[in-house]
């Protein structure tokens, strides 16, 4: 079962291929440099170049695996949610080949993406709660089935990554601020600058990182060291994110949890993760960040379970819950 996935709800074109649930080649072409001079995505720019470079790269793709097109039993494409325009390349491209070439076509959730590309590395079986922190999302959910997905809670303003990112600039540390922060930090005092841990004390399992940005920034002005305000940060960002899967994980007695989004790669908290005693999945390098092979890993679990391919009508769905 050879199966093609294509990522474009952001910022970065994700191509990847999977064979037999074995990840055989994962392309991402980043346009990281593209929107570093604005501060941010611009969705526009970030339509025109998933444009420029999808067919290239699943070009090469297929070149690097030595498969021609025909050999593709599936071809699968983020639906959402994300960036209207950079979805409808992605999913327009994807479904064009599909139909092209007479192969089914699966529109894949991306939260649903990154929950497979933490599982890429080992068979995983539900119950589990998976927690998915990215530049967009910070959602915790209860899996009891394949498929059954039950919120536990979110984050009520910032996602964690956004915030990484957001205390990155504060700092003048370039973009994606989650690697920047967590190279200064190492040089910081995680307990020097008096950041306290948002939501503590609450009941529920939300998250909000949003007052974080706004502390930083006040530290700043008070004339704390740049990597003590980053560590500091940092330690409590962390704190959070287990905090509150460890709460979650003793009220509902599932102790199996699974770690997704690029936040995910941070060290910090892998570290923390593993002090916690949950039988912890993270993903592998190069899985925790927007690619190509987690759509390519959910859309073949998808066709296992239901055989059913979806419709070539299908369209983006930027605001799509799970
Ligand atoms: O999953 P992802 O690649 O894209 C989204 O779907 O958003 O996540 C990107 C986010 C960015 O906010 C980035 O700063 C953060 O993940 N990130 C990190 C680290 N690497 C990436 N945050 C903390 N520590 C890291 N090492
Ligand atoms: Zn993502």
């Amino acid at each position: 079962m050879l199966v093609l996935g294509i990522e474009t709800s952001c910022d970065d074109t994700g191509v990847g291929l999977v064979q037999d649930g074995r990840v055989r080649v994962n392309l991402v072409a980043s346009q990281t440099l593209l929107h570093a001079e604005y501060g941010g995505v611009v969705p526009e720019l970030a339509s025109r170049e998933h444009t420029q470079v999808l067919d290239r790269l699943v070009a090469r793709a297929l070149e690097e695996a030595g498969v021609r097109p025909q050999a593709l039993d599936l071809v699968a494409a983020t639906r959402g949610p994300g960036l209207v325009g950079p979805l409808l390349v992605g999913l327009g491209y994807a479904k064009g080949l599909a139909w092209s070439l007479g192969k089914p076509f699966l529109g894949v959730h991306h939260l649903e993406g990154h929950l497979h590309g933490a599982l890429a590395s080992g068979e995983v079986e539900p119950p589990f709660l998976v927690l998915i922190a990215s530049g967009g999302h910070t959602h915790l959910y209860r899996v009891e089935a394949w498929g059954r997905y039950q919120l536990l809670g979110a984050t009520r303003d910032d996602a964690a990554g956004e915030a990484f990112d957001k205390v990155a600039r504060t700092l003048g540390l370039g973009y994606p601020g989650g690697p920047e922060i967590e190279r200064l930090a190492r040089e910081g005092d995680a307990h020097a600058v008096p950041f306290s841990v948002p939501m503590r004390g609450r009941a529920g399992y939300d998250f909000s990182f949003s007052g974080l940005k706004t502390a930083a920034v006040r530290f700043k002005s008070e004339g704390y060291a740049p990597a003590d305000i980053a560590a500091g940060f940092q330690r409590v960002a962390v704190a959070s994110l287990v905090g509150t899967l460890e709460r979650a994980a003793r009220d509902t007695g599932v102790r199996r949890v699974v770690v997704a989004g690029g936040v995910a790669a941070n060290r910090a908290l892998r570290t923390a993760l593993a002090a916690t005693g949950l039988e912890v999945h993270l993903p592998p390098p190069g899985l925790t960040s927007d690619n190509g092979a987690m759509i390519a890993l959910a859309a073949a679990r998808r066709w296992a379970r239901e055989g059913r391919a979806d419709p070539i009508t299908v369209s983006a769905e930027p605001y799509w819950p799970l």
